[in-house]
C-alpha cells in the first residue's frame, strides 16, 4: 500500500534520540540537549516586530513564486557585501526553509541515476533528498586528521560520466570544521556543478568561510535563516542558481509550493539587514561554549584531532568507549540523562563518533559534561 520512495527514507536518528527525551521528560527525568541542532537563543527582537507588523500590515497573501524583490534585493545584498560576489534577484528562489530548497534544485537538477557527491560524514538528510528523486548519492571518506575536510583527489577519484554535482557544507555539520579556501577552489575547478550549503555562515569563530560564488558560477548555494538568525520555526530559506536553471525551479515551487511565507520574508529582509549586534552577541556566547566544550570533551578521553571553528557543533571521537554509536547514545541518555547524537545518523564513516552541539547554555554544557563524566567513571573509562 505504501510507495517504496516513502519505506525507503530512513528516520533522522536525532530525531529518535530527542522524542526518547521528550518521553523521559514527561516522566519527570531531567534530560540536558546536546543533542538538538537548533539555536536555544530566542529570535532577535527586531525580526519579530517586523514579522508583527508584516502580520497586521496585510501580508498575508501569496507572493511572487521567486519572493519577494525587496528580500531578494536584499539578499543580493548580502552576499555582494560578505563575499564580493554579485548576484541578481532573478537568481534567488525563497523557499520555506533551506530543506524545501534542496528539494528543488535535487528535482530539478537529477535525472534517474546521475550522481552526486558527498562527503562522509554529511547532513544527514542529504541522500534522502538524492534518493527521493531517483538520484544516486556517492561518498568520499573524510578523515579526523584533516578535520574532515575534503581531499580534491579523492573527488576526483570518484567523478564519473553521471556525475551531476558536488555537495559542500562549509562549516559543515555534524563536524563543526571549514573547507580552506585552497581546496574549495580546487574542488570548484571540477566540471560538475558545486552545491554549496552555506547554513551556518556567519558561525565562524576562527579564520573565515568562503562562498562558492567567489571561485565559480557553475554552483547551486544553499542558504537560510534558521540557524544564524535563530529562526528555525519561521521556515525561511533561499537557492542562489545558475541562470537557466530558474525558469524551471521556479515551475517547481509554483506547483508545489506556490511561495513562501509572506510575512516571514518581511522578517527576512529586518535578519538581514537589522541584526548585525544580535548575531554579533550569539556568536561570541557559541565562541565561549565552544572552546569550553571543546577543552572538556578533551578531558574526558574524546577524540578531537581538529578543533572546530564554525556551526555549534563538535564531533567527537567514541570509539573507546563503544563501537555502536546508536547503542551509545542511548545507554548515555539513559543512564545520564544527556541526549547526544550517535554519529552512524551522518553516514557509515560517523560511527564510532558522537556528535555534541552546544546550542545550549554554558550552565547546561557545564551540567551536561559533568554527567558524562560521572558515566564515564562508571564505565571504568575515567
Ligand atoms: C547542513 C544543514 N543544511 C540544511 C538544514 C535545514 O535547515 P532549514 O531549517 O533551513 O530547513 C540543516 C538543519 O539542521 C543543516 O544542518
Amino acid at each position: 500500500m505504501i510507495a517504496k520512495r516513502a519505506q525507503e527514507i530512513p528516520p533522522f536518528l536525532v530525531m529518535d534520540v530527542l522524542e526518547r527525551a521528550r518521553t523521559m521528560e514527561k516522566e519527570g527525568v531531567h534530560v540536558i540537549h546536546l543533542e538538538v541542532g537548533e539555536p536555544d537563543f530566542d529570535t532577535p527582537q527586531c525580526v519579530k516586530e517586523a514579522a508583527c507588523k508584516a502580520l497586521s500590515d496585510g501580508h498575508t497573501h501569496y507572493t511572487h513564486s521567486l519572493g519577494l524583490l525587496e528580500l531578494r534585493e536584499a539578499i543580493c545584498r548580502h552576499y555582494q557585501k560578505t563575499y564580493n560576489v554579485s548576484v541578481s534577484p532573478d537568481q534567488v528562489v525563497v523557499t520555506s526553509g533551506t530543506s524545501p530548497a534542496m528539494f528543488l534544485l535535487f528535482s530539478a537538477l537529477l535525472e534517474k541515476g546521475d550522481e552526486v557527491i558527498l562527503s562522509d560524514p554529511h547532513y544527514a538528510c542529504y541522500p534522502s533528498f538524492i534518493r527521493f528523486v531517483q538520484g544516486v548519492p556517492v561518498s568520499v571518506r573524510v578523515y579526523e586528521k584533516d578535520g574532515f575536510q575534503y581531499r580534491p583527489e579523492s573527488i576526483r577519484r570518484k567523478i564519473t560520466k553521471k556525475t551531476k554535482a558536488i555537495l559542500i557544507n562549509s562549516p559543515s555539520n555534524p563536524t563543526g570544521n571549514l573547507l580552506s579556501e585552497d581546496r574549495m577552489r580546487a574542488i570548484a575547478r571540477f566540471s560538475p556543478f558545486i552545491v554549496s550549503d552555506e547554513i551556518y555562515h556567519g558561525l565562524v569563530y576562527e579564520g573565515h568561510e568562503h562562498s562558492i560564488l567567489e571561485f565559480t558560477d557553475q554552483a547551486f548555494v544553499l542558504n537560510g535563516f534558521s540557524k544564524l538568525y535563530a529562526m528555525t520555526g519561521l521556515r525561511l530559506g533561499y537557492l542562489i542558481a545558475p541562470q537557466p536553471f530558474v525558469r524551471p525551479i521556479q515551475k517547481i515551487q509554483q506547483n508545489f509550493f506556490i511561495s513562501a511565507n509572506s510575512m516571514v520574508q518581511m522578517a527576512g529582509i529586518a535578519a538581514l539587514e537589522k541584526t548585525g549586534e544580535d548575531v554579533a552577541r550569539m556568536r561570541s556566547l557559541y565562541d565561549e561554549r565552544r572552546r569550553y566544550i571543546v577543552k572538556r570533551l578533551k578531558e574526558l578521553g574524546l577524540g578531537i584531532t581538529v578543533e572546530p571553528t564554525g556551526a555549534f557543533y563538535v564531533f567527537a571521537n567514541a570509539k573507546h568507549i563503544a563501537r555502536d554509536s546508536y547503542q551509545l547514545a542511548f545507554d548515555i541518555l539513559e543512564k545520564a540523562h544527556v541526549g547526544v547524537t550517535p554519529g552512524i545518523d551522518f553516514g557509515k564513516n560517523g560511527e564510532g563518533d558522537l556528535r555534541f552541539s552546544y546550542a545550549n547554555s554554558l550552565e547546561n554544557i557545564i551540567e551536561g559534561l559533568n554527567r558524562i563524566e560521572h558515566y564515564l567513571h562508571r564505565l571504568g573509562e575515567l
